[in-house]
């Protein structure tokens, strides 16, 4: 099989670089009980550095991916199964699982009913089905009471979290986490999503349940030596040869060092490379990019269509580098619009991780995906 070193989906292996300190930060985390929230915009190797740090610490753990979770009762289904999963790894013997939970069940009131799906698939399906909040506490005090007699420490990984909060019952959901995690000495949390709206809704409004519960790791783009490292590393393999500094610049330009950006650019550029025999130079990186950005032109459009036709114009704007006084009147008079309703664009985009500001407060678009198409099709977008 070929290897893959640029995957498109989780980076794991060789293909997993940098991060060290993030790494080591979420491990200590772990390993003292405190809960972890990681925040970046989507596509910056959230999942990627939960899964590779919990990959080399010997804790079990599960995962919940909120991710088209529609409903709180989704939600709750979602972390039975993840509970149930745990249980499976902490308990080998199926029996054994019965007991364990039996006695939790004895304790209280509620009798949830139990039984094994298949070989050994422990199903639990809780006795009221209605309130959700209510069933998700109960599955986790589950888990913290099996973990307690067995005197272990586990991890609950909770991806996309900023998806619950679109939901209708999103207040309800949080304060039964909190109310839970507030408490748990053997579960250990690690909540994960793209940042701004999440931050907003779930975790920075003082009145919210998950407020200040979690110790923040937030993720920025990996370092530029860390790719060049990988980069040479998988063209000496390749093609024998390491990348000029060019190359690699015009990799990095293109780019922007977007994670995923990098290796949608970067596994174009390997097959163009690999057909014509020869090794990437500083032309074949815009090839490829430009190869890239024709196959996801459609997408990208479907995706804008979320947008105001204002909205659009103002990104477009700024993936012109259009920059300076955003909402000043050549900006008006260029996306026609009011100095008023610009800014709220740049709201809007903002909370929707279209756009961000770097350390100067000068906007960019945050995907060079996004950035190039719009760029390509600037005078319509502006028309
Ligand atoms: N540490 C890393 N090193 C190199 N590439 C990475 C790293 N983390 C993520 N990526 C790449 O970035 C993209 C997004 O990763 P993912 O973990 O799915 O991000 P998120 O969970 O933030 O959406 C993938 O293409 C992945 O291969
Ligand atoms: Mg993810």
């Amino acid at each position: 099989m070929i290897e893959n070193h640029f995957p498109q989906g989780l980076a794991i292996g060789d293909s997993f670089i940098g991060r060290e300190e993030q790494m080591a930060w979420l491990m200590k985390n772990i390993n003292s009980g405190y809960h972890t929230l990681l925040l970046a915009p989507r596509r910056y190797g959230k999942t990627s550095l939960a899964i590779n740090t919990l990959a080399q610490i010997n804790i079990p753990y599960t995962e919940v991916n909120c991710y088209l979770a529609l409903s709180a009762s989704a939600v709750e289904k979602k972390i039975i199964i993840a509970v149930q999963s745990l249980l499976e790894k902490l308990i080998s013997k199926p029996e054994k699982i019965l007991t364990a939970i039996q006695s939790f069940f004895k304790k209280g009131e509620k009798r949830w009913t139990l039984g094994f799906k298949g070989v050994f698939g422990l199903e639990i399906v809780p006795d009221s089905n209605d309130d959700h909040p209510e069933n998700i506490l109960t599955a986790l005090q589950l888990i913290e009471d099996v973990l307690e007699k067995q005197k272990k420490t586990a991890v609950m990984f909770i991806d996309e979290i900023q998806e619950i909060s679109s939901l209708k019952e999103s207040k309800q959901l949080g304060a039964a986490i909190r109310q839970f995690a507030q408490h748990s000495k053997r579960l250990v949390f690690i909540f994960s999503g793209s940042n701004r709206r999440m931050l907003i809704q779930m975790f920075d409004d003082s009145s919210m349940p998950l407020y200040e519960l979690c110790d923040r790791i937030i993720l920025d783009r990996i370092d530029t030596q860390s790719y060049e490292c990988y980069l040479n590393k998988v063209a000496k393999k390749t093609f024998n040869k390491s990348l000029s500094k060019g190359t690699l610049q015009a990799i990095m330009q293109f780019s922007e060092r977007h994670p995923k950006r990098i290796y949608n650019l970067c596994f174009h550029l390997w097959r163009l490379c690999e057909n014509q025999n020869k090794t990437p130079d500083e032309a074949a990186v815009k090839t490829a990019w430009d190869l890239f950005l024709d196959q996801r032109v459609r997408d990208v459009q479907y995706h804008l269509r979320r947008l105001s036709a204002g909205q659009i114009k103002v990104l477009t704007l700024i993936a012109m580098d259009i920059t300076k006084e955003l909402s000043g009147q050549i900006a008006q008079a260029k996306v026609k619009l009011a100095g008023p309703s610009i800014i709220k664009a740049l709201q809007v985009l903002e909370a929707g991780d279209y756009i961000e500001k770097d350390s100067q407060g000068v906007y960019r678009v945050l995907d060079p995906l996004i950035r190039d198409i719009l760029v390509r099709d600037e005078s319509v977008n502006l028309a």
